[in-house]
């Protein structure tokens, strides 16, 4: 079976859903949003820096559904409820790395979500490379143990070649070091993370009793030239977060997190670009997850290297395009779903 798709907008992550989808023989790119108004109308492939592939992008939705795809990927910079549900109810499947996991903190969207899936026969599944991805691997090391005591997740990395300014800031990015809103601003922009603790928990059999976020921050001490935004001299530029899942006093789930956009910062933490994931429990089991460019890639910049970031966020969701296709409407999640398969990958 060749699953049709369509693809949500051509950003960092989008554009490397496209490479992937255009050479998958399992899967056809049938059309493409356009959230920019300049990118309506010009040919996908061309937005995403490879040859024409005789797609246009346009940001007209209704023609997008009406070529009744099998599935949208869906990458643009802020999920919208309402477009999910327009999506959902036409009976189109989501795969989706925009800050979404299983939706379990946003209440009465979440019930419109399901709601839709219901109504149209279709389903949602929510990943990314971190959170997503990370935790699968994680859900699948704890299998080796007879007893599960912690389980922990801690990513570190320099995120200077990440270019999504929107989306960092809102975690905290650029405010000042001692801006009192800091906390709670990282709980909000980094929320995806608790969904990603709920379904570590879902995944364990657990129930937990608080899911929570703390964080520390780090200051440059020069101003930062990022490329598309600065970071003043006194404000934050590197933030080290947990989000951990208790039950009682306890910590079962922990997620954490260590961002640093320049070399130097101060406090200047330690950073092993990659994953530690650490499962506590009879054995502990320890596993270092590396990632380097294969020898025929070409980068010349740290932006270019960055499209293995982006890569690694975009094929979760493109691999469980057929375990999605198939999977029952509403809200489906790793614990739901058979593995996905990394079909298509091999060339001759
Ligand atoms: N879980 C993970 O591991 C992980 C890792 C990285 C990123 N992500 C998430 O994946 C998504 C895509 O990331 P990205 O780096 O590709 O994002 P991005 O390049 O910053 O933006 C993606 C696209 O969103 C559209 N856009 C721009 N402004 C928008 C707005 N105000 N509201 C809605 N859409 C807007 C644009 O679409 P057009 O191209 O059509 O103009 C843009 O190209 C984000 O939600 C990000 O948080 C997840």
């Amino acid at each position: 079976m060749t699953y049709r798709v369509v693809q949500w907008t051509t950003g960092n992550v989008g554009r490397q859903s496209v490479a992937a989808i255009v050479v998958n023989p399992g899967l056809e790119l049938v059309g493409c949003y356009a959230w920019s108004p300049e990118k309506d109308g010009r040919d996908v492939g061309e937005l995403c820096g490879l040859a024409p592939v005789g797609v246009k992008a346009t940001r007209d939705v209704d023609a997008l559904l009406a070529l009744r795809p099998d599935c949208v990927v869906y990458n643009p910079m802020w999920p919208s409820t309402d477009e999910l549900v327009r999506i959902l109810e036409a009976g189109v499947n989501v795969v989706t790395t925009a800050a979404f996991i299983n939706g379990r903190r946003l209440g009465a969207d979440r019930a419109r979500l399901v709601e839709a899936g219901e109504r149209g026969g279709a389903s949602i599944f929510g990943t990314g490379v971190n959170p997503g991805f990370a935790e699968w691997v994680a859900i699948t090391i704890a299998g080796i143990s007879d007893r599960v005591d912690k389980l922990t997740v801690t990513e570190s990395a320099y995120t200077m070649g990440y270019d999504s300014p929107d989306t960092e800031k809102v975690a905290g990015f650029g405010r000042p070091i001692d801006d009192p809103a800091l906390q709670e601003m990282t709980a909000d922009g980094t929320g995806v993370f608790g969904e990603a603790v709920a379904m570590v928990a879902d995944a364990l059999g657990v129930e937990l009793d608080a899911v929570v976020c703390e964080a520390e921050y780090a200051k440059t001490n020069e101003d930062l030239d990022l490329g598309s935004w600065r970071i003043e001299a006194g404000c934050v530029a590197g933030i080290a977060g947990r989000w951990q899942g208790r039950i009682g006093d306890r910590t079962v789930v922990e997620l954490g997190f260590r961002w640093k956009k320049a070399p130097v910062l101060e406090p200047d933490w330690q950073i092993q670009d990659g994953w530690v994931i650490e499962v506590q429990g009879r054995p502990t089991v320890t596993s270092t997850v590396q990632f380097a460019p294969p020898p025929d890639f070409e980068a010349e910049t740290l932006a270019d290297f960055m499209v293995l970031g982006h890569i690694m966020t975009a094929m979760p969701a493109v691999n469980a395009i057929p375990a999605v296709v198939a999977a029952p409407p509403g809200i489906v999640s790793y614990p739901d779903l058979p593995v996905p398969l990394p079909r298509g990958l091999v060339r001759g």
